[in-house]
């Protein structure tokens, strides 16, 4: 048996404020996991590369949009993603380009195979960044949700193909 057929296996969905794409990655892939029967061998988490709005729970808009679909992100807080996290985390997926870049900046020499934008593992999507929609229209949460639902398929087959 391989070492890790036993081991748990931890991904952090990272984004700006860790209030509108990231937590909603969190709860969708979260939602998709536990679908599966694998809580327990996949740890999951979120964090932001700004301190903006620490220990604030998800913007309202994302959690309607969300609980809308039957995903509840009422329990999540927002947190600084810390080089520490490459440590932590196998999968550190960044949710655009921007922020892919802040990551790079703090990964630890060494740790940059665990950093990848999420949206890769749905490559049929044709788009590499979900787009902010702090400051957009409503529907903006609605684009995140579907762009997250599909790259969660993708990750996790990633995941039981590399790992399970
Ligand atoms: P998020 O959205 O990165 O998806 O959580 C944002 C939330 C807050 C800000 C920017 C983006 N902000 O500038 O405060």
């Amino acid at each position: 048996m391989p070492e890790s057929a036993n081991a748990r296996v931890n991904v952090v969905f990272v984004c700006l404020g860790n209030i509108c794409r990231s937590p909603t990655a969190e709860g969708v892939f979260r939602a998709v996991v536990e679908r599966h029967g694998l809580d327990r061998r996949i740890g999951i988490d979120s964090a932001g590369t700004g301190a903006y709005h620490v220990g604030e729970p998800a913007d309202q808009r994302a959690q309607a949009a969300a609980r809308r679909r039957g995903f509840d992100l009422s329990a999540i807080r927002a947190r600084k993603a810390t080089k520490g996290d490459f440590k932590r985390f196998d999968y550190v997926l960044a949710m655009d380009r921007q922020n892919h870049a802040a990551l790079s900046r703090i990964c630890p020499p060494g740790e940059e195979h665990r950093l990848s934008l999420f949206l890769d593992y749905a490559p049929q999507l044709g788009q590499r960044d979900v787009p902010d929609p702090y400051y957009g229209a409503g529907d903006g949460f609605e684009l995140v949700l579907d762009l997250i639902e599909a790259a969660s398929e993708g990750l996790l087959a990633d995941i039981r193909e590399n790992h399970f």
